[in-house]
């Protein structure tokens, strides 16, 4: 006897299609074939898609935003979010403080974390302060205890590292065999148009847009490339929007580097006219970088059919627009400047991607399953996670492909108080998620409890 059987679905898997049923014991899928033997529960998936549970390894949640900014979600709202949005593991990032020791940064993340989540997590690190105590002890200490991912910020006041500390902090990643995922935007030259636009008065949401143009981003991403290929490490390049600097990551593994590159769904859905809104509406859409053209759209979507990129994240950064402490303050402050950077994403994030992807006919099924999760556990060494196969964790999300939604931020779940996507139409909708074995989801009602997910240490590329 199973604990739980699904039964006649239409299996995917980042290689392959198939129908089948899936059986389920002790947290681990333990059998794939026909008419397999009866469960204690039964999930029928008659018309159904069943993929591996989404894995959205960029997110931020309860992440402290300064400035007396408040992020919208909290582990339990965030998490919550993502089960309705078909998925069973995300990845938030760990924020160090300057001068904070990384343990006393983890040890306050998973106070907030622990016992509140209804998917798994893991964490990654953002080093702030790549001190040599930082470097040279706790960050390989904690590389061998299953942090095995760090971001490195090359923007933002206060959090971007120069290049030197961008090499020491690489230097960590040759020795442990640690992923290092590099945002790519060059503060001196945002710094530099900033100065430009306010002194001319240019201060709306969507000089957000003009301040950090392509040539920013391109730029960076190249330093970025460079100094990883001075260390010899392979890197990641996260929240990628154009293509220049989808040009500057084909041109590394051309030369031989292992680059993974990851895009998310608004720099296919969004642009910058969207920061163009009345009344600062515009503020909705800051994010960094920031969405750009219909053009850079469509070289976005060719990087995600041709392999260019193996991963499509949310980068799920919410803030609440109309509140206290939200974007809409900016206005009050007279620059665009003071608009929190981030925007709501990881509930809609599969369904648009399904949608406008596979049901649009510009992706495959097996394709979706190898960006959304596959490639995540792959990239950050989630070892029994991301596929449907003999021994991994049975997280599994069940999607009906008939179904018409209109994307309403009133259907939600995240703490936000809009959708960058709001109005937009999608095709099919992930209905019920299993996670580890438990059936969190069924039918689109919430079956699992708060503390159901749980912390997941990860390996590295060495261990
Ligand atoms: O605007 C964004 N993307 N905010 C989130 C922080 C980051 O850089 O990923
Ligand atoms: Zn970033
Ligand atoms: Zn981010």
């Amino acid at each position: 006897m199973f604990d739980l059987v699904i039964r006649n679905g239409h299996v995917a898997t980042a290689s392959d299609v198939f129908d089948a049923d899936i059986g389920i014991r002790n947290g681990r899928i333990v059998q794939i074939g026909e008419r397999l033997e009866p469960g204690i529960e039964e999930i029928d998936a008659t018309g159904h898609f069943v993929l591996p549970g989404g894995i959205d390894s960029h997110v931020h949640l309860a992440q402290n935003s300064g400035d007396g900014i408040v992020m919208a979600d909290d582990f339990e709202t965030g998490t919550r979010s993502a089960l309705y949005g078909g998925n069973t593991c995300v990845m938030p990032f760990c924020l160090q403080a300057k001068g904070q020791s990384l343990r006393e940064a983890l040890t306050a993340y998973h106070a907030l974390a622990d016992g509140n989540c209804f998917t798994d997590v893991s964490f990654h690190m953002i080093i702030s302060d790549p001190s040599s105590s930082v470097l040279g002890q706790e960050l390989p200490a904690l590389v061998a205890d299953g942090y095995s991912s760090f971001k490195v910020f090359m923007t933002y006041e206060g959090l971007r590292l120069n290049d030197a500390e961008i090499i020491s902090t690489m230097d960590v990643a040759r020795r442990t065999g640690a992923r290092v995922m590099v945002h790519c935007e060059n503060e001196d030259a945002i710094r530099y148009l900033i100065g430009l636009h306010e002194a001319s008065g240019n201060v709306r949401p969507l000089a957000h847009a003009t301040t950090r143009p392509v040539a920013v981003e391109r730029e960076a991403t190249h330093r970025a490339l460079s100094l990883a290929e001075i260390v010899d490490i392979p890197v990641v390049i996260v929240h990628v929007s154009n293509g220049a600097a989808i040009d500057e990551i084909r041109a590394a593994r051309r030369r031989g580097r292992m680059v993974i590159a990851e895009t998310c769904p608004q720099y296919l859905m969004l642009t910058a006219d969207d920061l163009d809104g009345m009344d600062w509406e515009g503020a909705k859409f800051v994010c960094s970088p920031p969405p750009r053209d219909r053009k850079e759209q469509e070289a976005c979507w060719t990087g995600l059919q041709t392999g260019a990129f193996e991963l499509f994240s949310s980068d799920h950064c919410p803030f609440r627009y109309d509140d206290p402490a939200g974007k809409l303050n900016a206005k009050g402050r007279q620059s665009f400047r003071h608009v929190p950077n981030g925007i709501p994403g990881v509930e809609t994030r599969l369904p648009i991607l399904f949608s406008e992807g596979v049901m649009k006919g510009r992706i495959d099924l097996a394709q979706f399953v190898a960006l959304t999760s596959t490639n995540h556990a792959k990239a950050y060494g989630l070892t029994h996670k991301g596929r449907i196969a003999i021994g991994m964790d049975a997280d599994i999300a069940i999607w009906d492909p008939q179904i018409r939604r209109i994307i309403r931020h009133a259907d939600l779940h995240d703490g936000a108080d809009y959708s960058p996507y709001e109005g937009t139409e999608i095709r099919g909708w992930p209905v019920s998620v299993v996670l580890g074995g438990r059936i969190m989801l069924k039918d689109g009602l919430l079956r699992g409890r708060k503390g159901d997910g749980q912390y997941r240490k990860r390996s590295t590329a060495r261990s």
